[in-house]
């Protein structure tokens, strides 16, 4: 019968290659009506979060990355980059997004809007 829309929540999105992402940095994509940030550390990992702190709109993917964390560029609040949380009290997460390797491609996860 009819496909229920509301059965897809998610849809898989190949960003780039992961030799596009510099190591140890952040770099921004736009994704639809999204701008994604996504780090590559030192130690390999890969994350993906919304490149707009939650705080004033800074960017991201310009932030220095510690280990899983990102500071942010304009006031230095630092965001797990697994979780999203923030170190400051009372303060929104960013939204982070599930991501991985699939060859050498960059898959993101992004809900559908
Ligand atoms: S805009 Fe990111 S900490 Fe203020």
């Amino acid at each position: 019968m009819h496909k229920m829309l509301e059965e897809i929540k998610t849809m898989e999105v190949a960003v780039c290659l992961w030799d596009e992402l510099p190591v140890g940095l952040g770099r921004a994509f736009q994704i639809h009506n999204r701008v994604i940030a996504l780090f590559r550390t030192r130690k390999g990992e890969l994350y993906a979060a919304d490149n707009r702190c939650p705080h004033k709109g800074g960017p991201l993917s310009e932030g220095m990355i510690t280990g899983g964390t990102v500071v942010c560029p304009l006031h230095s609040f630092h965001f797990d980059l697994t979780d999203g949380s923030c170190d400051q009290a009372g303060q929104c997460s960013v939204v982070v997004y599930p991501c991985r390797l699939e060859d050498q491609s960059v898959i993101v996860e992004l809900p559908v809007e």
